[in-house]
């Protein structure tokens, strides 16, 4: 099974976005963002999502109507297919899938204090565990691994903040996918430096396509 993963541009030279595809939900969001490249990249993303979920469809990107569930994760309404979006500054991730549930993050790596605090917080002791035994310069690069993993399965599995600690884990330092329980599987994804991403699906095995937005005409 194949899961896409489309990398969306918010800051590059199209930034521009159709804001006529919006639903009034979100064109409230819009208008609530006051900093104009928060503005411009919530447009830009939710833009992006319609065009992205209505072409796996072969609808239009307005006519698509999206519910919430109880802890906020949107889906499709009437629609087998299953989605997940995860931004980070410039970049948004938007994980595809036709039949199985799927989370995604994406953040950029940067210099936070307290890490060990927030490990401790939002980490699975087991993984608090493992954190606490790299050293540098492995430190800064190992707990945003664990971060967006985690972020991803919690995500994926649907669940709010409150379960971030304690899903089970979902990270082992130098694995490239772990299983947290029979039937999920979390795995890195190969995005640029300095952004550290990871996707979860309820699915035991599952190949990630990396797929650019928006397309270039010239593929
Ligand atoms: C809301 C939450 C799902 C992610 O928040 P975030 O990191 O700020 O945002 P992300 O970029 O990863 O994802 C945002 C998108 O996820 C989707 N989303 C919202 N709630 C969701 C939920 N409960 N489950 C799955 N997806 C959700 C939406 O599409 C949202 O996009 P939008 O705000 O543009 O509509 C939630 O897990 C949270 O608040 N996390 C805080 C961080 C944390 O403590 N993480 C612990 C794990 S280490």
């Amino acid at each position: 099974m194949t899961i896409d993963v489309w990398r969306i541009d918010l800051e590059g030279p199209a930034a521009a976005f159709d804001a006529a595809c919006l639903d009034a939900e979100e064109l409230r969001r819009l208008e609530a963002y006051r900093p104009p490249a928060v503005r411009r990249r919530f447009g830009r993303s939710h833009a992006a999502v319609r065009y992205i979920l209505a072409s796996h469809l072969g609808r239009r990107p307005a006519e698509l109507v999206f519910s919430v569930g109880e802890h906020g994760k949107p889906w499709l309404t009437g629609e087998s297919l299953r989605f997940n979006l995860a931004h980070s500054e410039s970049v948004a991730l938007l994980a595809v899938s036709d039949s199985v549930e799927v989370g995604v993050d994406v953040e950029r790596v940067r210099e936070l204090r307290n890490l060990e605090g927030m490990a401790r917080t939002a980490f699975h002791d087991r993984e608090v565990e493992l954190f606490g035994a790299l050293v540098e310069p492995e430190r800064l690069n190992g707990f945003f691994e664990c971060w967006v993993r985690r972020e991803a399965y919690v995500k994926g599995l649907g669940l709010g903040l409150g379960a971030a600690k304690t899903v089970e884990p979902a990270w082992l330092p130098g694995a490239e996918a772990v299983e947290p329980r029979p039937g999920w599987m979390v795995r890195g994804l190969a995005v640029e430096p300095p952004y550290k991403a990871a996707l979860a699906a309820a699915s035991a095995d599952f190949e990630v396509r990396l797929r650019p937005w928006p397309v270039d005409e010239r593929d």
